[in-house]
């Protein structure tokens, strides 16, 4: 166990954290989790908050996972600045903090597959279409860690964003194809003022890319007003989507879709109050954004 200043406690191994928990398991107290990848924002601290507010104490996990990104993006570079993270964590109460290794994580080394905890390949039916298309490893590598992070918090509620909702519903898949005790909360984006999702790749942007991002979310409103009216037409609406972000000369569009939020896949047949979601990803220099909302078919 590491002392940051903040008083909160940080621990690294699986058996510090089980020793932290036990105690207050025994009591009947119930665990929420909020894993990350640290480079923490309010959407993370939203997290804590609704964990906090749900369970008895709240384990924040840190730890930038080799295994998910792909060859060329940005594991490098990805923001870090722990004592920060940590300090953010204790203002919103979480209880501790489990910031492992690689080696804790992986101390078979980086698993191929057959090392991996995983009883089989990810879903690709929900893994494959839109982030997997263009990060075709990048799901195996969330679902192999998130499996290992569950098994190491145990039972507990896990918060997820919204803002990675077909990450999301990759984990939900996880959990009930696993059958782990575990209860997957999807919690609301949080957004800048001016509508741009909260992320950690955000300070990628230049000045320039800033002001042009927000373009993702009036898109994505607008289009939320559409499928609401009678009669939309999904490749229209899609096909709208696509030039209102490519009009943005700093933005390089990679989809923007309507689906099936249970399937990811376009909805068959959409009836008058099914839900939808909206989803969207865009390129702005380095930074590459997702995004989406929610919306009820007229
Ligand atoms: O959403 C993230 O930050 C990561 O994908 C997660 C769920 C912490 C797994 O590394």
């Amino acid at each position: 166990m590491t002392g940051l200043p903040t008083g909160l406690p940080v621990v690294t191994t699986a058996s510090d954290l089980a020793a932290h928990l036990e105690p207050m398991r025994a009591g009947g107290g119930t665990v929420g989790f909020v894993p990350t990848m640290g480079a923490l924002h309010d959407g993370h601290a939203s997290l804590v908050d609704a964990s906090v507010a749900a369970t008895d104490a709240t384990v924040v996990s840190i730890f930038v996972n080799p295994l998910q990104f792909g060859a060329g993006e940005d594991l490098d570079a990805y923001p870090r600045d722990l004592e920060a993270d940590v300090a953010r964590c204790a203002a919103h109460g979480a209880t501790v903090v489990f910031a492992p290794t690689v080696d804790v994580m992986y101390p078979d080394g980086e698993p191929s597959e057959g090392g991996r905890i995983l009883p089989g390949p990810v879903d690709m039916s929900l893994a494959g279409p839109l982030e997997g298309r263009e990060r075709p490893t990048h799901f195996a590598g969330v679902a192999e860690v998130v499996a290992r992070l569950f098994r190491i918090v145990g039972p507990c509620r896990a918060f997820f964003g919204q803002k990675d909702f077909q990450q999301l519903q990759v984990v939900r898949h996880l959990v009930a194809e696993m059958d782990l005790p575990v209860d997957v909360v999807g919690c609301p984006t949080v957004r800048e003022p001016d509508g741009l999702a909260r992320s950690s790749r955000n300070v990628y942007l230049t000045d320039d890319e800033r002001a042009a991002a927000p373009v993702l979310y009036r898109t994505l409103q607008a289009a939320a007003a559409s499928v609401a009216e009678p009669g939309w037409d999904r490749t229209a609406v899609e096909a709208t989507m696509a030039a209102a972000i490519s009009a943005e000369p700093t933005g390089h569009l990679d989809y923007a879709v309507v689906v099936d939020p249970a399937t990811l896949h376009p909805p068959e047949a959409p009836q008058p109050g099914d839900e939808l979601r909206l989803l969207v990803a865009c390129r702005f220099g380095k930074a590459r954004l997702i995004d989406n909302v929610g919306a009820v078919a007229g």
